[in-house]
């Protein structure tokens, strides 16, 4: 019969009988599949496209996102808004991939349990923050997240943060000599309105002020909540994406 002339043909126990066979075909299936995974990162530059006030992370910022990731905080939070009504609507425009393009390791996470924080910043007060990490129940009864009071007494100790921000710079992170230089004065001057300004200048939109509400002290509550109040405000979206909004108005939208 036609039909099992064609099984004959095509039947995979030729191949499966035949190792060199087998192994040469699954040598070029792994191939393909790895160049399409492979090849795109080699023009990752030409695709992350290039948004306005986009800067590396003060080193406050840098240490309180150590402590976030210490704390292993991306267990329960996402920072990647998706491009779909439901997200956008909840937490705001959606993530730029130039958003991320200074964190190493990024933060997108891959689960939440938590609402996603990618645009956190200036969303509550510096007070809110530092209550509902010592007790997420006394703002939020219903919530299941857990308590971090620990991290309002322990002083910050990040280490020299110069070695922080060496090893960024190697991986492509754009420090100037006089950012590494100041990194460790600079942690303390955003604390500091006296001291902050020449950090401002050199990281715009830094926020210099007493985080955790202890002025005498640089906590690791100063840290994390200096980095949880600067996610999401540095690039301004609705300017940051004009061939979009030119392709909405053309949909009549
Ligand atoms: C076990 C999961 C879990 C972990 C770990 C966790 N959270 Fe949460 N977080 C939640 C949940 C659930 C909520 C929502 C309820 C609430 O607001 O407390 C939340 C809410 C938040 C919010 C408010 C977000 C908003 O838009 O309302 C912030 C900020 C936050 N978490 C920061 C952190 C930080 C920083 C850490 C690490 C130190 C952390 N979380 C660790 C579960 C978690």
């Amino acid at each position: 019969m036609a039909s099992e002339k064609a099984e004959k043909r095509f039947s995979h126990r030729r191949i499966e009988r035949n190792v060199s066979l087998l192994g040469f075909l699954a040598l070029i299936a792994v191939v393909i599949g790895g160049i399409v995974e492979i090849a795109p990162l080699f023009w990752i530059d030409n695709t992350v496209e290039k948004v306005e006030g986009m800067r590396p992370y003060t080193p406050l910022e840098l240490a309180g996102r150590n402590v976030y990731i210490r704390e292993g905080c991306y267990t329960c939070h996402s920072q990647m808004i998706r491009p779909f009504r439901d997200e956008v609507e909840r937490y705001g425009h959606y993530s730029l991939a130039a958003e991320s393009m200074y964190d190493h390791p990024f933060q997108w996470g891959s689960k939440r349990t938590g609402p996603d924080l990618a645009r956190v910043g200036g969303r509550y007060s510096d007070e809110w923050h530092k209550a509902h990490l010592i007790d997420p129940r006394s703002v939020v009864p219903e919530s299941i997240m857990p308590p971090y009071a620990f991290l309002a007494e322990k002083d910050l100790q990040a280490g020299d943060m110069r070695n922080d921000l060496t090893a960024l710079y190697r991986v492509g992170v754009p420090y100037t000599k006089a950012d590494i230089e100041k990194a460790n004065e600079d942690m303390a001057a955003q604390v500091d309105p006296a001291a902050g300004i020449d950090l401002q200048k050199r990281y715009p939109k830094a926020q210099v002020r007493d985080f955790d509400g202890d002025p005498d002290r640089l906590t690791e509550m100063d840290a994390l909540i200096a980095y949880l109040q600067m996610l999401g405000t540095l690039v301004d979206v609705d300017k940051a994406a004009p061939q979009e909004r030119a392709g909405e108005a053309e949909a009549g939208r």
